[in-house]
């Protein structure tokens, strides 16, 4: 039986006892836990943006999945008897990308970074140092390449350092809102570009925000991410 056949077994026979609702629940996300305190990425990012950026924006874009997801459901169950549904599947669409890019996105982002009492901004080693070296030159190299491409984003968006699953190739990879990498890109890193990220600290000072963040960047969660996408 593989698991999704087993979560709707489990939900049926539970919703027979009344619990339906505590089992539905789990196919929700939730906002994750930071592994260290708002203020503990000072000087570089502040505590006022961490805590704003976490429980401000980061749950909007939750919130804003689970409401696509419900009206996914609500509409796919009708779309063969209701002429309207089709065309509101459509529209829906545009959602359920933007808030669940959202929502991994900055997931991805909290992990990577850590406060430089926890290692971060300390260089990569390892496999990941090695390839690094091989394909830019030096980790000064790709970060600046990797600067370069925050600052040429136009509005809003992401830059991610991918590795290639199919040939192990690293890449900088510029996406546009909350557009994240998908299929054979694994991000090792996720740097948020938008203003929210730094503004109230940086104001129009974006580049300075820019060359901060890689204070406290995880290059150990980078790591074992390169090492993990085979
Ligand atoms: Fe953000």
């Amino acid at each position: 039986m593989n698991a999704a056949v087993a979560l709707r077994k489990a939900a049926l026979a539970t919703s027979k006892s009344g619990s339906f609702v505590t089992i539905a629940k789990r196919t929700k996300v939730t906002l994750p836990d930071l592994d260290w305190d708002y203020h503990a990425l000072e000087p570089h990012i502040s505590g006022q943006i961490n805590e704003i950026h976490h429980q401000k924006h980061h749950q909007t874009y939750a919130t804003g999945l689970n409401t696509a997801i419900d009206q996914f459901s609500e509409l796919s169950v009708k779309v063969g008897s209701d002429a309207n549904a089709a065309r509101q599947l459509h529209a829906l669409q545009q959602n359920i990308k933007f808030h669940s890019g959202g929502f991994q996105n900055h997931c991805l982002f909290w992990k990577n970074l850590a406060p430089t009492s926890q290692g971060g901004g300390e260089p990569p080693t390892g496999a990941l140092a090695t390839q690094i070296n091989s394909q830019y030159g030096s980790l000064d190299k790709l970060v600046g390449l990797t600067n370069n491409k925050l600052a040429g984003i136009q509005g809003s968006g992401w830059v991610f350092l991918v590795k290639n699953s199919e040939n192990g190739q690293l890449d900088v990879v510029q996406t546009a809102n909350q557009d994240t990498v998908t299929g054979n890109l694994i991000p090792l890193l996720a740097i948020d570009a938008w203003e929210h990220a730094y503004y109230l600290q940086y104001q129009n000072k974006k580049v300075d925000y820019f060359k901060a963040i890689w204070n406290v960047i995880n290059w150990k969660e980078a790591a074992r991410r390169f090492e993990a996408a085979k």
